[in-house]
C-alpha cells in the first residue's frame, strides 16, 4: 500500500469562503484495493486466516466496490471468495461484477427479498451449507474488523500547528468507515458524513452502533448530511455529472457519482452558502470506487 497523499484543492470558492481544503487520496494507494476497501477488509483478511478458512464470503449490489476489492483481495492473498448479489445478475456482466469473475469470485444471486435477510442465522446457515466453512463479512465491509481498519486512516491526517476549526468529510454508505476515522482521530475535529442514500437518517444511529463496537468513546463532533443523495443511491443528475466533470478538469482529481461526486458537491454547497467557518482546515477523503463508472456508463446507456 502506498502512503496516500494530500491533494491541495485552491479555487474560486475555496478563497471565498476562507478555507483551506485537501484531499486524502486514498483512490491511489493501490491499483486494485483502492480507497476504503484495504482499510475494511485487511483485518476481516487476518481474521478468516487465523480461523483457518479458505474461503471468504460477502454480500453487495450489482456495482458493489467492496465485492470487486473482496476479489481482487482473494486472488492476492489466496483465498477462495463467494460474492452474494443483491437481484439477478444481467448478462453480460458488468464491469465491476466481470472483474470479481476474473479474478476467482463466485457470484452467487439472491433475490431481492431473500436478500433483506441476509444476516439472519437461518440465511447464513444455508449458505454455509452451500459453500462451506467461510469468513463472512457483512455488505460494505461493516463490521468491527472493517471499522477498526478504518480508524488507520486518520493517521494519514495531517494538520498545520495552527489550525483551530478542522473539518473531515467523507461519503457514507454504511457510515463503518465513517466510524473508523471518528475513533482513530487524535486531535478535536469535526466530521461530517454525506449520505449517498435516500433517507441517510438511519446513518447516525449506525455510526453510534459501529463506535460502540469497536469501543469508542462518541466525541459528539460528527454529523449526518442527508442532503446530497441525488434521488437515491446510484441516482444521478446531469448538475452532479457536471460538476464532476468541471471537478476534474480543474483539479485533475477522478470523482465518480456514487460516493466522492456527492461528498464534493455537498461540501462545495456547504461552501458556497457560507455553512463552514472561515479559516477552517477541511480535509475531504477521497474514498475510491473509480471504477464504478465504467458500469454506470454501460447500465445508463441503456
Ligand atoms: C467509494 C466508496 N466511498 C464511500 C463508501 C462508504 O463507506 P461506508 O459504507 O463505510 O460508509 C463506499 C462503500 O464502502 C465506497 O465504495
Amino acid at each position: 500500500m502506498a502512503t496516500p497523499l494530500l491533494h491541495v484543492i485552491d479555487d474560486v470558492v475555496t478563497r471565498s469562503a476562507g478555507v483551506s481544503l485537501r484531499m486524502l487520496r486514498l483512490d491511489q494507494v493501490h491499483p486494485l484495493l483502492s480507497g476504503n476497501k484495504w482499510y475494511k477488509l485487511h483485518l476481516n483478511l487476518q481474521a478468516a486466516r487465523e480461523c483457518g478458512y479458505p474461503t471468504v464470503l460477502s454480500f453487495g449490489g450489482a456495482y458493489s466496490n467492496h465485492l470487486y476489492a473482496l476479489a481482487a483481495a482473494g486472488k492476492l492473498f489466496g483465498f477462495r471468495t463467494i460474492g452474494v448479489i443483491r437481484g439477478e445478475i444481467l448478462q453480460p456482466l458488468n464491469p465491476t461484477l466481470a472483474f470479481a469473475q476474473e479474478q476467482g469470485m463466485e457470484l452467487h444471486a439472491v433475490s431481492r427479498t431473500d436478500y433483506r435477510d441476509k444476516t439472519s442465522p437461518e440465511f447464513l446457515a444455508e449458505l454455509t451449507e452451500r459453500f462451506g466453512a467461510c469468513h463472512v463479512i457483512p455488505e460494505g465491509g461493516g463490521n468491527e474488523a472493517g471499522v477498526l481498519g478504518c480508524t488507520e486512516i486518520a493517521s494519514s491526517l495531517e494538520w498545520s500547528a495552527e489550525a483551530k476549526d478542522r473539518l473531515v468529510t467523507l461519503a457514507c454508505g454504511t457510515g463503518a468507515t465513517m466510524a473508523g476515522i471518528i475513533a482513530g482521530l487524535t486531535v478535536p475535529c469535526q466530521t461530517t458524513g454525506f449520505s449517498v442514500l435516500k433517507g441517510g437518517e438511519f446513518l447516525q444511529q449506525q455510526v453510534l452502533d459501529f463506535l460502540r463496537t469497536v469501543e469508542a468513546p462518541d466525541p459528539g463532533s460528527w454529523h449526518i448530511n442527508t442532503q446530497w443523495h441525488f434521488g437515491g443511491y446510484a441516482r444521478s443528475t446531469p448538475e452532479l455529472l457536471a460538476f464532476i466533470h468541471d471537478f476534474t478538469e480543474r483539479t485533475g482529481i477522478p470523482l465518480e457519482p456514487v460516493y466522492t461526486g456527492k461528498m464534493m458537491y455537498g461540501l462545495y454547497a456547504m461552501l458556497a452558502a457560507g455553512e463552514i467557518a472561515r479559516g477552517s482546515e477541511i480535509i475531504a477523503i477521497h474514498t475510491g470506487g473509480i471504477h464504478v463508472r465504467a458500469s454506470l456508463a454501460r447500465d445508463w446507456a441503456d
